[in-house]
């Protein structure tokens, strides 16, 4: 089988692409209000260039995609995309990231194409919360859609972004939603990607902090074996049927073990988070290279892949602060 290997023998399997940067939500840690310079549709990867680049990477060992944005369903026809990823040899495994304002609306046919993982971003279960957020009226919807998708044969995750002031009254009452669901909320560390690195102080609400804060609440959590992979240290409630897990995004203790790559709407390959992008797959398939020649790029760019995030972001030279939003990123 091939396998794609950096130089610290971590082997690449997954790829993050994040299929539009538009999003109808404006959660405050991700973007401004105003928006911000979307990307222009000539210079978006097309499907087609999408759908060539996914199948030179499922042979190279690339077995799971993860659509994100943005928000993903604000692409158009994005259910053609999905649909012709899904019949790629060698991948095995299609997750969506999405914010549940429209994803109801797809949930059968997506399911019908073998997508059964779903990250779904709620920040508040109250909806004042949610609005001072996300800065849009969509709790409802999105509440909607997360019980409906419960009901369902999914593996179903709920994310929320823990900030400081905002939200730290739903952390409890979110672990409390594991008590009769088989669900897995995480809690994700805030990170600088809001568009404009203003208004980010140092991290109070790190890994440490959110975990006493639950344990303080419900007494000791069961530390659960995290999966190969795992960006997310979990943990269950005793008695709880789901479980709750906790991404230290900021913290970055997980690069060890990190299998992924990303791709822009533009077409940029990233191979950390914290990184300014490696190469643009995007102008290489414009200027008609070959299959070979892509292959080349991404193995050049893996064998580059830098040790953790502190690495990635310390080789910074364009921008050294990380001040993009995450929705040109994927969250
Ligand atoms: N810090 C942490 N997570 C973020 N996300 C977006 N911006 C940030 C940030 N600044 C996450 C959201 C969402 C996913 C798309 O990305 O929680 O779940
Ligand atoms: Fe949209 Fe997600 Fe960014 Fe919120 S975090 S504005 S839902 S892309």
């Amino acid at each position: 089988m091939t396998q794609l290997k950096d130089k610290y023998g971590r082997v690449i399997d997954y790829i993050r692409i994040a299929v539009t940067d538009k999003c109808n939500l404006r959660c405050f840690y991700c973007m401004p209000n105003e928006g911000i310079d979307f990307v222009k549709q000539d210079k978006l990867m097309s499907y087609e260039e999408l759908l060539r680049t996914a199948h030179i990477l499922s042979k190279m060992g690339i077995s799971k995609v993860r659509i994100t944005g943005g928000e993903p369903f604000l692409r158009k026809n994005i259910m053609y995309f999905i649909k012709q990823l899904s019949m790629i040899e060698g991948i095995n495994k299609i997750a969506i990231t999405t914010n549940g304002t429209q994803t109801l609306n797809h949930l059968d046919e997506l399911i019908s194409y073998g997508v059964k993982s779903y990250n779904l971003s709620i920040d508040s279960i109250d909806k004042d919360r949610f609005f001072d957020i996300t800065r849009r009226d969509y709790f409802e919807k999105v509440w909607n859609c997360f019980e409906e998708m419960s009901k369902r044969d999914v593996n179903l995750k709920l994310n929320a972004v823990v900030i400081k002031d905002r939200n730290i009254e739903d952390l409890n009452p979110m672990v409390g939603l594991t008590k009769e669901k088989d669900i897995s909320v995480r809690f994700i560390e805030e990170m600088p990607f809001n568009g404009t690195g203003a208004n980010y102080q140092k991290l109070e609400w790190d890994y440490k902090k959110i975990l006493s804060h639950i344990e303080s609440h419900y007494g000791k959590a069961t530390k659960l074996q995290d999966e190969k992979n795992s960006t997310s240290l979990n943990y269950q409630i005793p008695g709880h049927k789901g479980s709750f897990g906790i991404i230290p995004a900021y913290s970055r203790t997980f690069c060890g073990t990190c299998n992924r790559l990303r791709l822009t709407p533009k077409g940029i390959i990233k191979t950390c988070l914290y990184d300014e992008g490696i190469f643009n797959i995007r102008d290489l398939i414009r200027a008609e290279a070959t299959d070979e020649q892509i292959k080349e790029a991404v193995i050049e760019a893996v064998g580059q892949k830098y040790k953790d995030g502190f690495e990635a972001e310390a080789k910074r030279t364009k921008s050294p602060n990380v001040t993009e939003s995450m929705t040109t990123i994927g969250g």
